[in-house]
């Protein structure tokens, strides 16, 4: 188990191409599953781009970069995933359907094999029930981009074992990442501080109080963050934001984790952020584009 020569990663969006470009980088063979063949046709082109990226500014080697790509398989059949030694989750951050491939995977992978969960919000110990092996089960929360940033912050569910701690907490050091370890209380550590910062935000746009710009060089300059809290959420994608903002009201019961209505608003009308084009900001080139949302 601890070896991880074979990793499952499901979920081909921003960061289920991350992990499984970490994964191969760090010389796993890597099946990345997603139901969608354009979305595992988008993370092809991208960890090709990233890897590039990292060959051009010296970070990486050609031969490594090579050998990652060859280790890499694109996949919709969730029967590849039988071999895995673990597999890391990164689909939609909603309960019901995580729960759903949890129980699924737990059919099909082997009985050694560690389920975790790149959530960034829901619990892993409910994840767990959705298994025979909850003592298998862990967060393992990336963050975005996962090629770049640092960190890795890794949850226990109420049953998951130390070896699975240790065993997990290995791969993330061979990724190359710093650990940190949360209980198993909504937002973990992270999301549980980043995600009020970015609610307030939105109040202050909502509320008049300054513009977009200036919120976010407020931010950036006055607190010396590289990115202002709007800019960021869109890079986090709004609908991720206002799902972490759901889960930290529904299990934490604190009034001030309600969402903003202005970033209701906003996914409401599919401005979902970088990744649309739109969102706090406009990130397509001409208005007639955006206005087509
Ligand atoms: N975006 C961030 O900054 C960030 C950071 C850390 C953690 N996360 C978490 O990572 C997860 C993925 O986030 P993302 O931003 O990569 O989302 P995304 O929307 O970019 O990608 C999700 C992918 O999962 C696929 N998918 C959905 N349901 C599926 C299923 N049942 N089976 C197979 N594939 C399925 C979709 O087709 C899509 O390609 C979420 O749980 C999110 O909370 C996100």
């Amino acid at each position: 188990m601890s070896e991880f020569k074979v990793i499952g990663v499901i979920g081909a969006g921003q960061m289920g191409s991350g992990i499984a470009q970490l994964a191969a980088v760090a010389g796993s063979d890597v099946y990345l599953l997603d139901k969608d063949t354009q979305a595992l046709q988008t993370a092809k082109a991208s960890i090709s781009n990233s890897l590039q990226r990292f060959i051009s500014k010296s970070q990486l080697s050609k031969e490594v970069g090579m050998k990652a790509l060859a280790r890499l398989n694109y996949t919709s059949n969730v029967e590849d995933l039988r071999f895995a030694d673990i597999v890391i989750e990164a689909i939609v951050e909603n309960e019901d359907v995580k729960k759903k491939l949890f129980a699924e995977l737990d059919k099909i992978v082997k009985g050694s094999a560690i389920l975790a969960s790149n959530t960034s919000s829901i619990s892993i110990t409910r994840l767990a029930t959705a298994t025979k092996r909850p003592q298998q089960v862990i967060g393992m929360h990336f963050m975005n981009p996962p090629p770049i940033m640092k960190l890795v912050e890794i949850i226990r569910g109420a049953d998951t074992s130390d070896e699975t701690f240790d065993a997990t907490k290995r791969l993330a050091q061979r990724f190359g990442k710093t650990v940190v370890c949360s209980k198993d209380y909504s937002g973990f550590i992270v999301n549980r501080i980043l995600m009020p910062m970015i609610n307030e935000a939105f109040h202050a746009l909502y509320t008049g109080v300054a513009t977009k710009e200036d919120i976010d060089a407020g931010m950036k300059l006055g607190t010396n963050q590289p990115m202002g809290p709007l800019e960021l959420a869109d890079f986090i994608g709004l609908d991720i934001c206002l799902s972490i903002l759901k889960v930290l009201h529904a299990g934490l019961g604190d009034a001030k984790y309600v969402p903003c209505p202005l970033l209701v608003q906003y996914v409401d009308a599919g401005r979902v952020g970088r990744k649309r084009g739109i969102g706090v900001y406009n990130y397509l080139k001409s208005p007639k584009q955006a206005s087509r949302l």
